[in-house]
């Protein structure tokens, strides 16, 4: 009897390389940005088809507003555009979206955008779709902590009763699941305050390819060598 190969049920992606792809063909950081929407894309068609339930893509971090302003704003304004230009399609395919991270440093525009997607895509039930928008794990944590103390400080919380699970339910991603996989393109092995809480037992999958280079099969790839891995969650077997 054959065995099917475990699908992760939440895939987190860290898209690095765009950059470097755009600038070894000639061009500007921005068009090797835009270039990676399309892997967006080919990543949530590769997940509808493979059974995977959550993905979330790392799309701007606290730390990249030290980019150069033009590079800030040509991320900012691919952001806007493709929430234009995809929602439709999200919404056609069952696809969820959601945002986590600290928007209130986000402009005008770019925060009512974002909620208007999260609204129209609300009903999608074949996939949830995160954005990770001026997200740092560290901020993330630091925000939970500090909500607790407020908490306990208020007299509304013990210490003793803070637990892991009340510690996640404090964080932007209270109530999903935690990444099975995350997967970093690009070359680099490090995970750049991304998910720093979450990804605790996530499996890691480093490539060498560049997110606009990273197509459907690459995402297969990565999804059949999580398959071969045996995890054990601190366990003997
Ligand atoms: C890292 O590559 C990538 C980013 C900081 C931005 C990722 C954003 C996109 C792919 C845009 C599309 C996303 C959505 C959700 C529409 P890098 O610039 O650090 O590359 P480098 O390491 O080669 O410099």
């Amino acid at each position: 009897m054959s065995q099917t190969a475990a699908i992760p049920n939440h895939v987190a992606l860290i898209m690095d390389g765009n950059g470097r792809w755009a600038a070894s063909r000639g061009h500007e950081r921005t068009w090797g940005h835009a270039a990676g929407a399309e892997s967006v894309r080919a990543c949530i068609k590769g997940a509808l088809v493979a059974g995977v339930r959550w993905l979330t893509f790392y799309a701007f971090s606290t730390e990249n507003w030290k980019r150069p302003a033009e590079e800030v704003e040509g991320l900012m304004e691919l952001l806007c555009d493709s929430i234009v230009k995809e929602t439709p399609e999200l919404v056609e395919q069952g696809v969820r979206v959601v945002v986590i991270g600290a928007r209130g440093a986000l402009s005008e525009k770019v925060r009512r955008l974002l909620e208007e997607m999260e609204e129209q895509t609300k009903g999608g039930e074949k996939l949830t779709a995160v954005l990770a928008i001026n997200y740092s794990g560290r901020a993330e944590i630091t925000r939970a902590a500090s909500a607790l103390a407020a908490e306990a400080m208020g007299g509304e919380l013990s210490p003793v009763m803070i637990t892991a699970e009340t510690f996640a339910a404090q964080l932007y991603t209270a109530g999903m699941p935690d990444p099975d996989l995350v997967i970093r393109t690009g070359g680099e092995k490090r995970l750049s305050n991304f998910l720093l809480w979450q990804a605790a037992y996530a499996e890691l999958y480093f490539t060498d390819v560049m997110w606009p280079d990273f197509n459907e099969d690459q995402f297969r790839e990565a999804l059949d060598d999580y398959g071969r891995r045996e995890r054990r969650f601190g366990k003997i077997r």
